[in-house]
């Protein structure tokens, strides 16, 4: 498969701690990725890298066909060139309705010139309805997005996000804090979003990981330590005795 993204020999070191430790990752046009590992693995400050929100001290971040590279770009270029990513705690405007927040998001989309003259159209109701649709909200569009559920809330930020087209989303723990329903609710989103884009998916419940049903990178002390299926993984000795195990 083509890489989409391709993470080659990363380091980054904060205060001389070696955070991210030649890490290489690669990631194809449409697929699903989960990463997994302990706590301080690195698997945050990797999606860090990735958004350009941290600049590793070595190696190579290239993006796209043909490929350039993310260290060259900021935050706001990287966002543009089509990287996505959704935060754990969501960020919509609860005093909002659903539809106003991803009107709101269509109209920061990355084209200038579509911001320049912008006004609410026919044409960015309908997207609304069809962002809503695909995260399960179409029927909640004129609910005040503060009285949504926590896992709603989730949905609603994933809908912003894909207002922006991007080709690789990046979520990083989406299942704390979310009821079963709505865990189950979260895997079918993911995987249907994957089958158009990339995404990565950082997370620490194994059910979740489980119904995810891709491959899995298993992150330790800022390097892949164990990468396939998760049944793979899970008998890797060495992944039982630092994540599983303990
Ligand atoms: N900006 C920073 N300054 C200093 N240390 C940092 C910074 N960002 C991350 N670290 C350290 O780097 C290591 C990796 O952290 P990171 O947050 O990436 O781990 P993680 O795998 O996401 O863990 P968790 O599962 O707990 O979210 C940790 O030891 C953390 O304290
Ligand atoms: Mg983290």
């Amino acid at each position: 498969m083509r890489s989409l993204l391709e993470v080659d020999g990363i380091s980054v070191s904060f205060d001389g701690f070696r955070a991210i430790n030649n890490l290489s990752f690669n990631i194809g046009e449409a697929e699903l990725r989960a990463v997994i590992g302990p706590n301080g693995a690195g698997k945050t400050t990797f999606m860090d890298i990735v958004t350009g929100k941290t600049r590793p001290d070595e190696g190579r971040v290239l993006w796209g066909e043909p490929s350039k590279s993310l260290l060259k770009m900021n935050e706001a270029q990287i966002a543009r060139a089509g990287v996505g990513r959704k935060f754990q705690r969501p960020t919509v405007f609860e005093d909002q309705t659903v539809a106003a927040n991803l009107t709101m998001a269509l109209k920061a989309n990355r084209n200038p010139f579509a911001v320049l003259g912008w006004r609410p159209s026919r044409g960015s109701a309908v997207r609304v309805a069809e962002l809503a649709a695909e995260v399960g909200l179409a029927d909640q569009l004129d609910r005040k997005s503060g009285e949504l559920s926590h896992g709603q809330k989730q949905w609603l930020e994933i809908g912003m996000l894909l207002a922006q087209e991007p080709r690789l989303l990046l979520v990083d723990e989406p299942a704390a804090g979310m009821t079963l329903a709505e865990r189950e609710q979260t895997t079918t989103l993911l995987r249907r979003l994957a089958e158009t884009r990339a995404v990565v998916v950082v997370e620490h419940d194994m059910d979740f990981v489980r119904r995810l049903d891709c491959k899995v990178t298993v992150l330790h002390q800022g390097s892949v330590l164990a990468e396939g299926s998760l049944d793979h993984v899970t008998r890797n000795p060495d992944v039982i005795e630092v994540y599983l195990g303990r």
